[in-house]
């Protein structure tokens, strides 16, 4: 399969996707429309990669509603789609994986073994596919767009990486594709993760406290108002994604939430 970009009116901005499309999304494509300018191109891909889910994971059951998401990035003005099938994508004996071996033992990557290497592996794909410059990512997902910088880095890829803002919903809870699983109540709930991480962050802005009893607090702040069963909180350092005082900035506050069987992930970066 090899996609015909290479004569697209340059620069070729990707952004990745695994449709389901929300305004998170679709802020990522103003931004490639943004950065491809008038004569640029702008690709998004669509594709649910199995390899990046666990087996207890919801690969099945993630949501796809292709017609609605192409005509969404229609009415965006994005210019091409590329969709492929995990037939198209994935021989039956594919043996090559790409692992990135530091950042992933931590946070997501604890509790979801494989997925960054799933995640890894279809982006080089990707990127190899469409022949991006520029590549787009969420700083919503930002152990991910860690990852990749670092990807893009040690193995050479010519392509720009650029993280975006995270989009929330009005009431502060992060757009994400996995929304829709939440019952009325855990929805109503599920805005305490980014209440905790701001109440963390004016916390460390007023008042000299340990990362643990900064995580423990968010902790506390998040199980004591709702059913949610925290998988983890972390206090880092943004570029290592190693443990870090928060006397020194900046760092990343971030959290992954469990609503029912629903795990929701969220982060801030105080500079
Ligand atoms: P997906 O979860 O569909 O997300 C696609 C892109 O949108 C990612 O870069 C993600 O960080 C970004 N994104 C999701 N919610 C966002 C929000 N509320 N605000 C800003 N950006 C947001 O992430 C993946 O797919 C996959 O792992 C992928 C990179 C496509 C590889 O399969």
């Amino acid at each position: 399969m090899q996609v015909l970009t290479r004569t697209l009116p340059k620069p070729v901005v990707l952004v990745p996707t695994m449709g389901a499309l929300h305004e998170g999304h679709l802020a990522l494509v103003d931004r490639a429309k943004q950065v491809a300018g008038r004569r640029g191109t702008t690709v998004a891909s669509i594709f649910v990669n199995p390899k990046q889910f666990g087996p207890r994971e919801d690969f099945q059951k993630y949501p796809r509603p292709f017609a609605r998401d192409c005509l969404l990035l229609r009415k965006k003005g994005c210019d091409l789609v590329f969709a492929p099938t995990p037939a198209q994508m994935y021989e039956p004996d594919a043996s090559v994986l790409v692992t990135e071996s530091k950042l992933e033992t931590v946070l997501c990557g604890l509790a979801r073994p494989g997925h960054f290497t799933g995640v890894c592996t279809v982006v080089t794909k990707l990127f190899h596919l469409v022949q991006p410059d520029i590549a787009i990512f969420g700083e919503k997902d930002f152990q991910q767009l860690v990852i990749l910088r670092r990807m893009v880095r040690d193995l050479n890829f010519p392509i720009r990486v650029i993280g975006h803002p995270t989009f929330r919903e009005t009431d502060g809870l992060a757009m994400s594709s996995r929304n829709v699983y939440l019952t009325a109540e855990e929805r109503r709930q599920a805005p305490l993760i980014q209440q905790a991480l701001r109440e963390a962050e004016r916390k460390l802005r007023t008042q000299s406290i340990s990362r643990k009893n900064l995580q423990k607090s968010i902790q506390n702040w998040i199980e004591q108002g709702s059913m949610a069963k925290v998988d983890y909180v972390a206090v880092v350092d943004p570029k290592t994604l190693q443990p870090k005082e928060p006397t020194e900035l900046p760092v990343l506050l971030a959290a992954a939430v469990f609503f029912g069987p629903t795990r929701l992930i969220d982060n801030i970066l105080v500079k």
